[in-house]
């Protein structure tokens, strides 16, 4: 019997990716696994029905019943959870810290489940890396809202009705989403900033024709060992603001993606920042979903303060859904083939890369951080 791999229709509301593409079905069949998809389940994202059956896949009305693997972009609902066959498998961006009612209910069923942001960012994984892929595209896509929302251009223009002067925008934050930021704005024309507490990016910022800004103050110890940055204590983040307060009262857009792993945002934009900006600049604000960085920031929403728009865009790749799915889907085919052997799923937990993102297998939670938040909630409820 060939796996069959079940792909539903994403019931998240808003939500328009799907797990697979067409153009994956064929390198899976080739690796023994047959696909089902359900009916429509492509549609938002551009990709009829018909572009998967072209491609082999099968159409169905239902597929969490019968599929031993489910691929999914958002984590499945209790109701879904449900539906999902006994010691079946599951791979998606289960939203392991915010999904633990969900969770327990995988581990109830038996599901052996993989929460794609818990992969391991290691350059073996690159490929397989969905979180990069997804901070992409909501680099490219935050700059194209401060665009169309700002009352003037980007890009320098010279014509018969007289010169007009780029935007400047400054862009907080260096890392995957920021630095697509950058090269989207540069694209535009604009005249752009950055600054990141990790000192590693400066390099990076400058290869993309933008300025980096240096703040006098001590980042040696900004990086973890996995690359990523360290929380900053609050005296730390106030004399930051302090520092940027020009940069933000000078650019026209300001785009923000600054996260610490694992906590709240930190608050680089503070409501007298946004005063001393000119009416019609425009913050967007990537770490919405994560509190935001601006302290106006109302994530899903769209606020103006002193004539300065204040966006808090919540899953902006599933308004590239496209692209977001081929890119998505990608990462996540990779990492089932890495999972198959002998069309088979083979689960060699000495491998990180399989260990990493293993949420729950054989009735337990197995993500040992996962367990302690699931802990903690029971004796919050206890
Ligand atoms: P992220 O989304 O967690 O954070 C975004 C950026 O915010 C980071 O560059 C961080 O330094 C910055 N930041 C945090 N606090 C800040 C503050 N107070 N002020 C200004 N900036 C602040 O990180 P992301 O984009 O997911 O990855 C960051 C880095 O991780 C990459 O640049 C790379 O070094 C490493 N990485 C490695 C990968 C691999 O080897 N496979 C894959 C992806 C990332």
């Amino acid at each position: 019997m060939r796996l069959l791999i079940g792909v539903p229709k994403e019931s998240a509301p808003g939500e328009r990716r799907v797990a697979v593409v067409p153009e994956l079905v064929p390198k899976l069949a080739q690796a023994g696994l047959d696909v089902a998809l359900e009916r429509g389940a492509g549609a938002a994202a551009g990709f009829p029905d018909a572009a998967f059956a072209e491609k082999g896949a099968r159409i169905e009305a239902e597929v969490f019943e019968a599929a031993d693997v489910l691929l999914k972009v958002q984590p499945p609902t209790a109701q879904e959870v449900a539906r999902i066959r006994e010691g079946a498998t599951l791979i998606g961006l289960l939203q392991p810290y915010s999904s633990l009612e969900e969770i327990r209910g995988l581990a109830a069923r038996r599901v052996s489940a993989f929460a794609m942001e818990l992969m391991p960012r290691i350059s073996r994984a690159q490929a397989m890396d969905v979180l990069s892929a997804m901070s992409t595209v909501a680099g490219y896509k935050g700059v194209l809202l401060a665009a169309a929302r700002l009352p003037k251009f980007f890009p320098l223009l010279m014509t018969a009705a007289g010169t007009v002067s780029p935007a400047r925008v400054f862009v907080i934050g260096a890392g995957v989403a920021g630095l697509q930021a950058i090269g989207t704005a540069r694209r535009l024309g604009a005249v752009v900033e950055a600054y990141d507490t990790r000192p590693a990016v400066k390099e990076q910022v400058e290869s993309l024709g933008a300025k980096f800004v240096e703040l006098p103050l001590e980042t040696k110890d900004a990086e973890d060992k996995g690359g990523y940055a360290k929380a900053q204590s609050e005296e730390f983040l106030r004399r930051q603001r302090e520092f940027m307060a020009r940069c933000v009262a000078e650019a026209d857009a300001v785009i923000t993606t600054a996260l610490v792993p694992g906590q709240k945002a930190p608050v680089l934009i503070s409501e007298e920042m946004v005063k001393g900006m000119r009416p019609g600049s425009v913050v967007v604000d990537l770490a919405a979903e994560a509190g935001g960085n601006c302290a106006l920031t109302e994530p899903g929403r769209d606020v103006e303060k002193n004539g300065v728009a204040i966006l808090g865009p919540l899953n902006l790749p599933s308004s590239v859904p496209f692209h977001a799915s081929q890119m998505y889907a990608r990462c996540v085919a990779k990492f089932l083939l890495h999972l198959v052997r002998d069309g088979k799923i083979h689960l060699d937990l000495e491998d990180e890369l399989t260990r990493g993102p293993l949420l729950t297998r054989e009735g337990e939670v197995v993500h040992e951080a996962v367990r302690s938040r699931l802990a903690a909630a029971g004796d919050r409820r206890g």
